[in-house]
C-alpha cells in the first residue's frame, strides 16, 4: 500500500501544485511508483499532466483528476498499484481538501516566507490535528538571502507541525519545468531546483508512516 502525501495549504498561491508535481517526478526518478490526483477543480495539475504526456520525460507516473465522494476510492484504487500516492488539494480547505487531508499518511504545508503564509498555516494546522493527520511545513519560493526567511524558518518552528530541513528556492527552473510538463530532474538536471526537490523527496520518503 502506498504512502500517500497530501499537499495542503488554504492560503492561495503557497505551492501546492508545484511542490506537489515537482515531488511526484522526483521520487518517480528515485525509483518509486508514483501516482498523482489532483483534488483541485482549477485543474493545474491536470494541465501539467496534458503536457506531460506529450513531454520528453524520464519516468512514468500515473495520474487521476477526481474530487468529492470518489475522491477515496480513486486514491485506495492507486495507492493499491503504486508506492506513493501525491494529492494537490484546492486552496479552499474545508470541503475539497478535508478529505484529501483525512486520506493522508502525511499533509505537507507549502509556506512561503512572509507573515502572511505564517498566519496563514493555523486553519490547515486545525483541520489535519482534527482529522489526526500528522503535517509538515514545506518552505516554498526562498529568495537567496533575506531576513525574513529565517525570522519564518523560526515562527514556523513553533507551529505545531515539524519544519522540513529541505526549502525550496524561489527559482524560475520550477515554473518552466511545469511549463513542459515535467520535473526539474526531468527538464533542467544538474540545477540546484533540481537538487532541491531530489533532496525533498528523500525526506518525505524517510517520514515514517
Ligand atoms: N519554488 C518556487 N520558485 C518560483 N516560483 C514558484 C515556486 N513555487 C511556486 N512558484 C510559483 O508560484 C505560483 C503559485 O504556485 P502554485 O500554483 O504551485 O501554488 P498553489 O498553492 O498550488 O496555488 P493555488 O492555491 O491557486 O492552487 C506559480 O506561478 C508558480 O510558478
Ligand atoms: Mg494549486
Amino acid at each position: 500500500m502506498a504512502k500517500i502525501f497530501t499537499f495542503a495549504q488554504q492560503k492561495g498561491g503557497a505551492g501546492k501544485s508545484t511542490a506537489a508535481a515537482q515531488v511526484a517526478v522526483a521520487l518517480a526518478q528515485g525509483g518509486h511508483r508514483v501516482g498523482v490526483i489532483d483534488s483541485d477543480p482549477q485543474g493545474s495539475l491536470a494541465a501539467w499532466w496534458t503536457l506531460r504526456v506529450t513531454a520528453d520525460k524520464a519516468v512514468p507516473l500515473s495520474f487521476e483528476q477526481t474530487a468529492g465522494w470518489r475522491l477515496a476510492a480513486r486514491v485506495e484504487a492507486l495507492a493499491a498499484q503504486t508506492d506513493v500516492v501525491v494529492i494537490d488539494t484546492p486552496p479552499h480547505i474545508e470541503t475539497d481538501a478535508k478529505l484529501a487531508v483525512r486520506l493522508a499518511d502525511w499533509v505537507i504545508m507549502p509556506l512561503q516566507p512572509s507573515p502572511l503564509d505564517l498566519w496563514a498555516c493555523q486553519p490547515t494546522l486545525d483541520l489535519a490535528a482534527g482529522e489526526g493527520r500528522a503535517t509538515v511545513l514545506l518552505l516554498n519560493r526562498v529568495p537567496a538571502r533575506a531576513k525574513l526567511v529565517e525570522e519564518t524558518a523560526a515562527a514556523a518552528a513553533q507551529l505545531p507541525a515539524q519544519l522540513l530541513r529541505t526549502r525550496l528556492g524561489n527559482r524560475t527552473a520550477f515554473a518552466a519545468a511545469m511549463a513542459r510538463g515535467m520535473g526539474v530532474g526531468e527538464a533542467a538536471p544538474r540545477t540546484l531546483a533540481a537538487e532541491e526537490v531530489a533532496a525533498l523527496a528523500i525526506e518525505l520518503d524517510h517520514l515514517p508512516v
